[in-house]
């Protein structure tokens, strides 16, 4: 068992720590995941920011903060809950913690038995410990919570080494930093175990730094119109190859994208078995002349075609990856957070959140008959000559014809479908005449 060192050069679990005593910012029992707002910012005496989230107060002090990032913290909780809920045990590492608000929120609201609350910067320990001295800290083996200032993967390995394993790792990085520490989370990670991954890197899913992409995720990543979900894939596939390494494949719960920073977010299940042939892992590519995009597995690389061109490899093929093709969510998992989230009282019932229309748009772009990426309206219609077509008018066009159509949660004026760029246009084309 860990416990909380001071001195992040060290890493010897004999070292016994300074625990400050803090007050605490709020009484425990004002602590509820019930209460729906998410952000507040309120004053105290000292003039100090006090935050709230989903209302539990905490100080952020100097630490990377972003109020941005909340609906990406009720995910983590969410899932880590049900982790909770369904295995009856939840040890979980924070491996880039800031001021701990996710620590405090994984011990309050998803129950979690133990946090390990880690951050390589140690200037951030006051406030950290203040936060989660909210929660009574425990010793022994009813040791609820522990600070450490590492680097993540040396705390990772730590773990690993000492056959100190969890069930749910936050990995909350910057850029594309995350691939740095995969190998090491997989390893401490239990099987069966969630890992929940961060990266802010839109310069590569955006096409514009494809050998930095290619050397954090192993992916030669193209300008491509669904940029943004191409950085959840990249990122989905940087790990499924970090897996296979280790003998592990990887499966993704959900995947989320926010335009602010950006953010891409996945939560994925570690399970023992390798690669193999159908694991969706594999390349994606766009035909700049028809607006189409196809999978490509490996053995057809070299013999692309698109039917709107009779030459393989055409200039107008762009393609990226290797880069995972699979689906970006399991519906199942995304209808169970759904429930829990309308239990807590932070959907449903006039809410009206954007968790709640985030959840659900999630529900309906899974279904498996929609392919990878979507197609912008803007496209369309630059295709079609035509104005921009409302998107319910221009979806429910596309259900008549017999094709399926759903909205995008990365890109509002999207749609996913399985109808073809031409057929698209054309609808675009008859929308306009009437
Ligand atoms: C995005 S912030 C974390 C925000 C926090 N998880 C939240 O939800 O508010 C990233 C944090 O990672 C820390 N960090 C950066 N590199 C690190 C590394 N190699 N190991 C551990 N922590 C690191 C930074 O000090 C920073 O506090
Ligand atoms: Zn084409």
């Amino acid at each position: 068992m860990l416990i909380a060192i001071s001195n992040p050069k060290t890493l010897s679990p004999s070292q016994i720590l300074y625990t400050p005593k803090l007050k605490t910012l709020i009484p425990a029992s004002n602590q509820s995941k019930f209460k729906p707002p998410i952000n507040k910012i309120i004053r105290c005496k000292f003039n100090r920011v006090i935050e709230i989230e989903r209302g539990l107060h905490f100080d952020t002090g100097e630490t990377f903060f972003r109020h941005e990032s909340a609906t990406g913290r009720d995910l983590g909780v969410l899932a880590a809950s049900l982790y909770k809920q369904v295995k009856g045990n939840l040890r979980l590492l924070d491996a880039m913690c800031g001021c701990g608000i996710r620590s405090l929120r994984y011990l309050v609201e998803a129950d979690a038995d133990f946090v390990l609350a880690n951050d390589a910067n140690d200037s951030h320990r006051r406030v950290v410990l203040q936060n989660l001295s909210q929660v009574e800290r425990g010793s022994g083996d009813k040791k609820r919570w522990a600070v450490t200032h590492f680097d993540a993967n040396r705390i990772l390995t730590h773990c690993y080494l000492q056959r100190d394993f969890f069930d749910f790792i936050d990995i909350d990085s910057f850029g594309s930093d995350s691939s740095y520490f995969f190998r090491s989370a997989f390893t401490s990670l239990k099987l069966d175990g969630l890992i929940y991954v961060t990266s802010t890197d839109g310069y590569s899913s955006g096409g514009h730094r494809p050998y930095h992409s290619l050397a954090a995720y192993g992916a030669y990543v193209r300008p491509m119109p669904y940029a943004n979900e191409i950085g959840l894939r990249v990122l989905i596939g940087g790990a499924v190859r970090e897996a296979s390494v280790l003998g592990f494949h990887v499966t993704p719960l959900f995947s989320y994208y926010s335009y602010h920073g950006p953010v891409f977010r996945v939560l994925l299940r570690l399970n023992r078995g390798k690669l193999t042939e159908n694991r969706n892992y594999g390349f994606i590519c766009y035909c700049t002349q028809c607006g189409n995009s196809q999978a490509i597995s490996w053995d057809k690389l070299g013999q692309i075609i698109c039917p709107c061109t009779e030459d393989t490899d055409a200039a107008s093929l762009v393609v990226s990856g290797p880069l995972w093709t699979g689906p970006l969510h399991s519906p199942t998992y995304i209808m169970e957070m759904l429930n829990l989230a309308q239990q807590w009282g932070w959907v449903g019932n006039g809410a009206g959140t954007d968790l709640e229309q985030l959840l659900k748009l999630m529900v309906d772009e899974s279904d498996p008959r929609l392919p990878f990426g979507y197609i912008k309206l803007d496209e369309v219609a630059s295709r079609a000559k035509v104005n921009s077509p409302p998107l319910r008018t221009i979806m429910s066009a596309i259900r008549k014809e017999g094709y399926v159509a759903s909205r995008s949660h990365i890109a509002s004026n999207a749609i996913k479908t399985n109808c073809p760029m031409a057929k698209c246009i054309q609808i675009a084309r008859e929308l306009d005449c009437c």
